[in-house]
Order: structure tokens, then sequence, then C-alpha cells
């Protein structure tokens, strides 16, 4: 293999491939890599049925479609009281990052991470070329520490450009508190950085509130802010993502996207824009669906000895599983028929949670209970 794409390899990036075919191979059930297995709500289906028939088939302007991109502009003003000059549709919001960070990194940049992190942040920083400066969030509170922050920053001596923000947070399942958020927003501000935000879980907040970090003062204007449809309305095969946010930041995101994949997915943008448009209640019904899941899964994996850490958004619950969690996932599929992630695939500092396991809980009730059944039996 060439040594760049090894080095991607080396970022742990493969294991949520291995393990899903992993659980295909074996006929393990799959908490490992998140995704629902209910479809999403059907009028949305319906919606990209509609315009699959209504021709809507050929390549979407790079934008993208205005349908969606009005009602992104409408989601972010309802929601959250925001009003962004520019809005770019990706190929889901891994394309939006790979985007971002591509177009207003610079080699020899660093970018602020905040570990465990999301497995494509660190490639896409490999990618421009930068270096990621990372700011450990530590098991059980994974909170964040203002501290630490300022002091990767000051530690960068000038070359720090972005910070890449993520809340609800996957793995953690934390939604970062206003003040944690108001710490970056402070030495955003103070050092001139650009926050680059994931809020894919966006509405997947169970307790507490979700705040995107370009609604704090100061912050719309250098803040691009990053979600998709596939988290929110259970249908994550689609990839419609997008950025928002400062006409110059998403200009440089759809520099760098208009040569990565241009723009496609034509009849499900349609569809996108009718989700968006749902009524809040049904967004609600699907959260407090989720948080039943979450709920059933802690009691599943406290009763099998496993202590959970009650994630406050997100599709993830941590168990600390007291012993070597990399180990421990690599037996369990044969010893029962489990497919689980260890927590430390998402940290680049290995030792800061090593006992930790993710297990996803957007399933069927019957699939949790099934797998809760055979954690028990575990022993
Ligand atoms: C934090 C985070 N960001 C982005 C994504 C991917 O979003 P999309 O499927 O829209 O590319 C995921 C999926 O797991 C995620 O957990």
């Amino acid at each position: 293999m060439p040594r760049s794409a090894a080095r991607l390899n080396g970022l742990g990036t493969t294991i949520f491939t291995e393990m899903t075919a992993l659980a295909v191979r074996t006929g393990a059930i799959n908490l490992g890599q998140g995704f629902p297995d209910t479809d999403g709500p059907p009028p949305v289906i319906e919606a990209a049925v509609a315009a699959l028939r209504a021709g809507e088939n050929q390549y979407a302007p790079l934008p993208g479609v205005p349908a969606l991109r009005e009602a992104i502009f409408e989601h972010q003003r309802q929601w959250y009281g925001l009003e962004p000059e520019e809005v770019l549709i990706t190929f889901g919001a891994t394309e939006a990052i790979a985007s971002a960070v591509m177009g207003l990194c610079d080699p020899g940049d660093e970018v602020v991470v905040f570990e465990p992190s999301y497995d494509s942040y660190t490639a896409c920083v490999a990618f421009a070329g930068a270096t990621p400066r990372f700011v450990t969030l530590r098991p059980p509170g994974f909170e964040l520490d203002p501290e630490a922050l300022r002091a990767a920053v000051e530690a960068g001596a000038g070359r720090v450009r972005a910070v890449l923000v993520n809340t609800p947070h996957n793995p953690t399942g934390r939604v970062l508190r206003r003040s944690e958020l108001q710490a970056i927003a402070d030495v955003c501000i103070e050092h001139d950085l650009v926050c680059i935000t994931d809020e894919v879980y966006e509405h997947l907040v169970f307790e507490g509130e979700h705040v995107p970090p370009a609604t704090l003062p100061g912050m719309a204007e250098r803040t691009l802010t990053i979600s998709s449809v596939g988290k929110s309305f259970s249908v994550t095969g689609w990839k419609i993502g997008w950025c928002s946010g400062p006409a110059d930041l998403v200009a440089a995101a759809r520099t760098v996207k208009q040569f990565l994949t241009f723009a496609g997915g034509t009849p499900l943008q349609h569809a996108a824009a009718a989700a968006l448009r749902l009524p809040r209640a049904e967004l609600h019904s699907l959260r407090d669906d989720l948080r039943a899941k979450r709920d059933q899964l802690c009691e599943g994996l406290a009763a099998a000895g496993l202590s959970p850490i009650v994630p406050a958004g997100t599709y993830f619950i941590n168990a600390d599983v007291r012993t070597d969690a990399a180990q421990w996932c690599a037996t369990l599929p044969e010893r029962c028929g489990i497919v689980a992630i260890p927590t430390s695939v998402f940290y680049d500092d290995k030792d800061a949670a090593p006992t930790l396991v993710r297990f996803a809980f957007c399933k069927r009730p019957e699939v949790i209970a099934e797998a809760a059944r055979r954690l028990a039996a575990l022993g």
C-alpha cells in the first residue's frame, strides 16, 4: 500500500468497516457502527421517491438545490435564530468537514481536535497537510478543560488556524454545556481562530440543550456550522449534509468540494428539504424513541455488570468493561455474538480510556433486548 494511504489506515479508520464485515460474517448483532435498523419517516422516503419520479436525476447546482438551501436557512433561523450568509450542500457532513478543513487550512497549520473524535477529523487534517493539536476529554465526565484548550492553542505559537468542535459529541454522547462552548469561543476570538462545528446529532439530545457555537456572541462571523440528515432522520445512507455560515468560509469549503465530488444526490436533496420541514413534533418523537432505546441498553449493560456512562445525546453509550477494551471487543463476536468498538480507537492518546467500549443503541427494542441477554450471559 502506498505510504500516504497506509498512514491514514494507521489512524484507525478501518475498524468500522472491519467490525461491520465481522458482524455480517458471524451474524453478530452490530452495535459497532452507528446506523439505525429502522427506516426514516415515511413522508421523507416518499419525498425521495417523488423526486426520483419527477425527473430530479441530474447534477444539482454546486451550492445545492434551492429547495434544500432554503430549508436550511429556515431551519437555522427557526431553531437557533441564526442568519447564515451562505449554505453549501455536501455529500454528508463528512464531505463538509473535509472541504472545510482543506479549504481553510494550509500545510503547516494546526487544528485543535478534541479527542476522542469522530475518525474523519484527523484524516481530513492530514489531507490538508496540517497537524492536529489534541485536547483530551477524559472519562467518566469527558468535560472540556478550558485551561487545557488555552494551553494547546498557546503551544501552537500562532500556527493554530481552526478549532474543530463536535456537539453533541461522538463517541462520548456528551452535549457540550454553554460554559464549555463559551470557553471555546473566548479562545477563538482571542486568537482569531475559525470554529468548524459538527452538529450532526443536533436533534438527538435527551437531556440539556443543543447550543450551536455560532449563536455565542462574536462567533457567527468565524464559525462554519456543519450538519446532515443522516442521524436526525434515520437515513444515514443518504449522505446529504451541509455547511452554513459566513460567505467567505462557505466559499472556501465550496472551492474544495467542487473538485471532490462536484454536486450530486439531487433527488435526496429534495427529500432532505422535506425532512427539515417536518413538524417539530416529528423530530421530538424520533428523539424520544431513541431516548427509550438509550435507557434500555443502559439498563442491559448495567445488568450485565458493565458500567455505562449515560449519554445526554447521540447514538452511543460508553461502558467500562474493566479490562483491555481492544482485546475484549476483538473476541466479543465469538464469545457472545455482539460487535462493539473500543473507545480508544477515537483517541490519539491510547491510554486515555483503555477500558471503555462504545455501544450504538440506535437499534430496535427487540435487538437491544437480545444484545442485553447475550451480554448478561457473558457472566
Ligand atoms: C460526529 C460525526 N460527524 C459526522 C458523521 C458523518 O455524517 P454523515 O453521514 O452526514 O457524513 C458522523 C457519523 O458517524 C459522526 O458521528
